[in-house]
């Protein structure tokens, strides 16, 4: 399997609403980023879900390259 695109090499801050369902792009193609916009097919990958379990900031990955996913975990200062 290819390596995702890195959309960006830091996270996409994000004001999440509780209880609503979000589709992080784990492919790096998509333009709304960092949601998935169908721009994955063809490439193998999918995208995650992310149930919000409270309204808040969430910082979503954007290089696609971190090891909890969705979210960022500081890797992309490394890449
Ligand atoms: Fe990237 Fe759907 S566009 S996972
Ligand atoms: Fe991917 Fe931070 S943006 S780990």
């Amino acid at each position: 399997m290819a390596e995702p695109i890195i959309a960006q090499k830091a996270p996409y801050e994000v004001d999440v609403e509780s209880g609503k369902e979000y589709w992080w792009c784990a492919c790096g193609a998509s333009k709304k980023q960092p949601f998935c916009d169908g721009s994955h097919k063809g490439t193998g990958m999918t995208p995650m879900q992310y149930m919000a379990a409270a309204s808040q900031k969430v910082w979503f990955c954007g290089c696609k390259r971190t090891a909890s996913k969705p979210t960022c975990d500081g890797t992309h200062k490394r890449i």
